[in-house]
């Protein structure tokens, strides 16, 4: 079974990790309520660094043209017990390649599933870890099951060629 699907890392020192997640969580509107939510990480700041990484690791195996419209964001996913806003979803309408670095997994994180056609392939991803995608590729995050907050961080390419030819599928 081919799975469309690159794993990868940007390896971050834990001190620069740390520096990343009190970012995100200073800038994390609610936090105390714990809720599951999407925070944009404002230009200029390490969202470059993650992106120029994700842009490097995708030029490893095609060469896309982005459209015009390709916005360079990255979206940090924040999630804690208790807050199962999961569902199966893919990213056809805003994206031709997806992104998703972990920045801050824990001990009882599930993981994320992929399905395609028919078959499920479940992902633990750990620290670090960098998985690209065609943005068509249902996934499904598990909720959390851990006190502790979770934190991925996504991006987007739009490009000119479509998903299946940059992933070379037949
Ligand atoms: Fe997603």
């Amino acid at each position: 079974m081919f799975w469309p699907i690159y794993k990868s890392k940007i390896v971050l020192s834990k001190e620069q990790r740390d520096i990343y997640i009190h970012f995100v969580l200073a800038s994390y509107p609610s936090l105390k309520d714990y809720k599951s939510q999407n925070f944009k990480i404002p230009p200029h700041t390490f969202g470059d660094f993650l992106y120029e990484n994700f842009e490097k690791e995708v030029a490893s195996f095609c060469t896309p043209t982005y459209r015009q419209n390709n916005v360079k964001d990255c979206w940090a996913y924040v999630t804690s017990f208790g807050k199962p806003i999961s569902y199966w979803h893919h990213h056809l309408r805003s994206s031709t390649i997806n992104g998703v670095y972990y920045l801050k997994v824990n001990e009882k994180d599930k993981g994320i599933q992929f399905r395609y056609k028919d078959n499920i392939l479940h992902i633990q991803p750990a620290v670090n870890d960098l998985l690209i995608f065609p943005s068509w590729l249902e996934h499904y995050p598990f909720p959390s099951e851990d006190e502790n907050i979770r934190i991925s961080i996504n991006m987007e390419m739009l490009c000119e060629q479509s998903a299946n030819e940059l992933f070379a599928i037949k």
